[in-house]
């Protein structure tokens, strides 16, 4: 079974369009580029055109690559105070002469999207989550949509970033899976994501999942965007792992456009709590 995220977002987002228009809200979404990097710039176009189809207020900052940490904090507390403003998005990575912490950390709480902020990390962490991070959530909805329930199974995450790897796992924890985290220094890899009946794969590397790693019907999620020849590629061999799993996401058209959702679910939370 192919895990359609593009046909579920679409789908999502029809329904959030009727929802906020239902509620009689105005949500509004900033977000704030720092520099000129394409993959970042069209990441972020992307988020607006969200916010144009299901009705959510987006302004966008462009900050120049020059500009420093205080200059960027600056700008987000200008946003915080904003009150049109219910959600900021800092897209990340920024240029390596920022403090990113100090800008995640900034954001206040509730207006903070992302999900990235270290109080909502703790409250994701502590099973009641306010804003989870928009990847992970995207993947629970997207297992939801087509029935899969963690409920006992084995999870293994490959990956420990706070964007992706440590929410995925705390989701699927408080979903009662039973969770294990690999990263680089994990010994003997395969033998355990084997053993996944849900196997999340955030690596960042292209095809590194092969059919040796996953279990005879497992429900396999492929999070990387790798560009290989041009082509955007995931982290796993898709061809080879099909037909092995019993259902897997395919990129690009998976986890993505769930990923996007989750940001216009979480403003218009934001909105709704704010309000
Ligand atoms: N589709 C989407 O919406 C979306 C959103 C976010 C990210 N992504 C993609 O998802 C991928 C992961 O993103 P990220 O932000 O989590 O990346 P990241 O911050 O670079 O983290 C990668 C993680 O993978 C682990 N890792 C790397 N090589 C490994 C290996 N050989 N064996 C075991 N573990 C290994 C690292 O382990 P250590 O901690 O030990 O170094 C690290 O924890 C990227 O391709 C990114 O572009 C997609």
């Amino acid at each position: 079974m192919i895990l359609d995220g593009k046909k579920v977002s679409e789908s999502r987002l029809a329904a959030l369009k009727e929802e906020i228009s239902a509620a009689g809200l105005s949500p509004g979404l900033a977000t704030v580029i720092v520099g000129n990097d394409p993959a970042s710039q069209l990441y972020v176009r992307m988020k607006h055109r969200a916010c144009e189809q299901v009705n959510i207020q987006s302004r966008g900052i462009e900050l120049p690559g020059t500009s420093t940490t205080s200059d960027v904090l600056k700008q987000i507390q200008i946003l915080n105070r904003d009150r049109s403003v219910h959600g900021i998005l800092v897209q990340l990575p920024l240029p390596l002469h920022i403090d990113t912490s100090r800008i995640v950390e900034a954001v206040l709480p509730e207006k903070d999207v992302d999900g990235f902020h270290p109080a909502n990390l703790g409250r994701l962490f502590s099973g009641n989550p306010v804003y989870s991070p928009c990847t992970p959530k995207g993947i629970m909805t997207l297992l939801t949509e087509y029935g899969v329930e963690p409920d006992g199974m084995h999870a293994v995450v490959l990956g420990r970033s706070i964007e992706v790897g440590r929410p995925m796992a705390s989701l699927l924890l408080n979903a009662n899976a039973t969770v294990t985290i690999c990263h680089r220094r994990t010994r003997d890899l395969p033998a355990i994501s084997s053993k996944a009946d849900i196997l999340v794969a955030a690596v960042g590397k292209a095809r590194f999942v092969g059919p040796d790693m996953v279990k005879q019907g497992a429900v396999v999620i492929d999070v990387g965007t790798n560009h290989v020849d041009g082509k955007l590629c995931g982290d796993v061999d898709f061809d080879r792992v099909r037909d092995i799993a019993g259902a897997i996401t395919p990129v690009p058209g998976g986890v993505g456009p769930m990923t996007i959702v989750s940001l216009m679910e979480n403003t218009f939370l934001a909105a709704r709590l704010q309000t």
